[in-house]
């Protein structure tokens, strides 16, 4: 397929892009910079320089092919998680940039629009197991997320074939926050928001790579993109400190973050959320069925050093 990606040069792009070229797609992606165009080059891909806010640019760039993956983010750092106007930039992205992606590839004939969103929209769900018609939650920082989904859907209600894929947390390497956790657990120091017996549902950035590959595939409709087996925020935060090889002298900030509310509720609500969908559809299977095993093929990349 020819496949247009924007967002190609971020955590989950960088990931995404090599994957598909691999998988014989023709590729081109939104790049911002040269240097990015660079990169995005040596993955196979073809840069493209286009705004992502402008639906007429982007329907130019977006003729001839068959797919658009809109994998554009801007979350704020792990410093300014809990910064209002920090998501700012990050609610347009998902807001005006999802909404021109999907008038877009409308205007330009675009059979599939793969959306990126997050599962931690979900109602917190304590211990139970949350499928994808589990009821949503609306809170400040999710309005970019909702409004992304719909968008999606108005591509699907308009005739294409609109796939929103909820990925749980992401961590490995082209993860900015998951390496910096692992430098700070290398420290003694280990994160652990909320109780440590709630749940949380990460995924691989590997796995997340490949699972927008299987999504062209799939039908219209909204797919969890998680790993086999959720943990607790304890077995997550003891995973990570036995790749890292340090023994945990710090859990931050645990309950406390619970006074942030709405802020990281993100992150402090249970989360256990299951693939099932996504896997029986599209084939698609993680190469880390849960954080065990993935945060100690983390700590082995992470400290391979890069080729120059
Ligand atoms: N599910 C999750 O847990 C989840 C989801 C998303 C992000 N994160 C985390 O949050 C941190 C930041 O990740 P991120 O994906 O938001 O950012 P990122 O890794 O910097 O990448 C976002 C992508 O969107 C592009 N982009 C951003 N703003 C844009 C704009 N205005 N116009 C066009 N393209 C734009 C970026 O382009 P440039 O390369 O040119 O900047 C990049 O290709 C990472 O640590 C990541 O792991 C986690």
């Amino acid at each position: 397929m020819r496949v247009f990606v924007t967002g190609g040069t971020g955590a989950l792009g960088r990931h995404a892009v090599p994957e598909l070229v691999r998988a014989g797609h023709s590729v081109s992606a939104l790049a911002r910079t040269p240097e990015k165009a660079a990169l995005l080059a040596s993955w196979g891909a073809e840069p493209v320089e286009v705004s992502l806010f402008d639906p007429d640019a982007l329907a130019t760039a977006f003729h001839g092919h068959d797919a658009v993956a809109n994998l554009a983010s801007a979350i704020p750092s792990p410093a300014r998680f809990i910064s209002a106007r920090a998501w700012r930039a990050a609610t347009r992205v998902r807001t005006e940039g999802s909404a021109a992606v999907t008038d877009a590839a409308l205007a330009a004939g675009v059979e599939v629009l793969i959306q990126e969103s997050v599962c931690m929209i979900y109602r917190d769900h304590g211990a139970a197991w949350i499928a994808e018609d589990a009821p949503v939650d609306r809170y400040p920082i999710s309005a970019g997320n909702h409004a992304a989904e719909a968008a999606a859907r108005r591509f699907t209600e308009a005739g294409g074939t609109g796939v929103v894929l909820r990925f749980g947390v992401f961590y490995g390497p082209g993860a900015t926050h998951s390496e910096q956790m692992y430098a700070q657990a290398r420290r003694h120091v280990g994160l652990l928001v909320g109780r440590p017996g709630d749940y949380m549902s990460s995924i691989h950035m590997v796995d997340a790579g490949t699972a927008v590959v299987a999504a062209l595939g799939a039908p219209a409709g909204t797919y969890n993109v998680v790993d086999d087996r959720p943990l607790t925020k304890r077995e997550y935060a003891d995973a990570l400190a036995r790749a890292a090889e340090a023994s945990m002298w710090l859990r931050v900030p645990g309950r406390a973050a619970l006074l942030f509310g709405a802020r990281l509720t993100s992150l402090t609500r249970s989360l256990r959320v299951a693939n099932t969908r996504f896997r029986d559809t599209t084939g698609w299977a993680p190469r880390y069925p849960s954080a065990v095993e993935g945060w100690t093929a983390t700590a082995k990349a992470l400290r391979t050093p890069q080729a120059p």
